[in-house]
């Protein structure tokens, strides 16, 4: 069940300084994403909406709970990203080469678009799937924040589906080939262009970081060993280019729901 939840996080400059004390490599990866969230949920915002009105009733319930799932997060992460700057790091540049990025994608067709925001949130999803079934990746956050970020990853494993429904909705006379080359060309362009802005980001805010230097070590182990992001992230990314994929094949909603069911307690 795709359901919004209001909800606001305490998150301060001292936590953003306290993560990177502890744990430098971590705290770089995960204030450099979410420097691209807010200008980033609100395109996959737009491209959604864009069809609201066309797709069955079912998937346009679902499209306006995703529509205010992302909103709050917009808020939030714009709140967090305010005390990454209040911390003394600069995320103007990482602005900007988002806002560069999106503003070429901007001037594709709205299917297009919807494509590449399908291709997104495969990558958020599996993101979200990490951040609630690796308990390593926020073991040295502060509170606030790792409440702010499972929090988040409940709600993108819930929506998973809701840009790729919508997709087969307005797409649904079209050959089962046709659709697959599609939605794979969105996800192609979502790696290039993933990679030109998310890599860049991270690596200027770990220069922005003068007093915690991070080593070749550092960034291997983070990535390849422990918790070796890259390894574990690659294979379930891969599986969106199988013919025939859905996001639910994959069914980690227990994580969601474990999340969520610790709020009304
Ligand atoms: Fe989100
Ligand atoms: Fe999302």
């Amino acid at each position: 069940m795709v359901q919004p939840r209001n909800r606001r996080h305490d998150i301060s400059s001292a936590g953003i300084v306290g993560w990177r004390d502890r744990d430098p490599v971590a705290a770089n990866f995960f204030d450099s994403l979410s420097a691209l969230f807010p200008q980033g949920e609100r395109f996959f915002i737009q491209s959604v909406r864009h069809f609201r009105d066309i797709v069955p009733e079912d998937i346009a319930a679902d499209v306006r709970s995703f529509i205010a799932q992302e909103a709050i997060h917009t808020r939030e992460h714009q709140l967090f990203n305010d005390q990454i700057a209040a911390a003394g790091f600069q995320i103007q540049s990482l602005e900007a080469r988002t806002e560069r990025e999106l503003s070429v994608v901007k001037r594709e067709s709205a299917l297009r678009q919807l494509a590449f925001t399908v291709g997104l949130e495969h990558f958020t999803a599996v993101l979200a799937n990490q951040i609630l079934g690796d308990p390593r990746l926020m073991e040295n956050a502060p509170v606030e924040t790792a409440r702010l970020w499972r929090w988040h990853a409940a709600e993108e494993i819930e929506h998973k589906a809701v840009a790729f429904d919508t997709l087969m909705a307005v797409t649904s006379d079209w050959s089962a080939i046709e659709r697959w080359f599609f939605r794979c060309g969105g996800f192609v362009e979502v790696i290039f262009r993933l990679a030109k802005v998310a890599v860049p980001n991270f690596f200027d805010l770990c220069r922005q970081d003068v007093t915690r230097p991070i080593s070749l070590r550092h960034l291997v182990k983070f990535f390849f060993v422990k918790p070796a992001i890259f390894l574990r992230f690659a294979p379930m990314l891969a599986v969106f280019l199988a013919p025939g994929f859905h996001p639910w094949q994959y069914d980690d909603a227990d994580l969601a729901e474990a999340e969520v069911a610790d709020y009304s307690a």
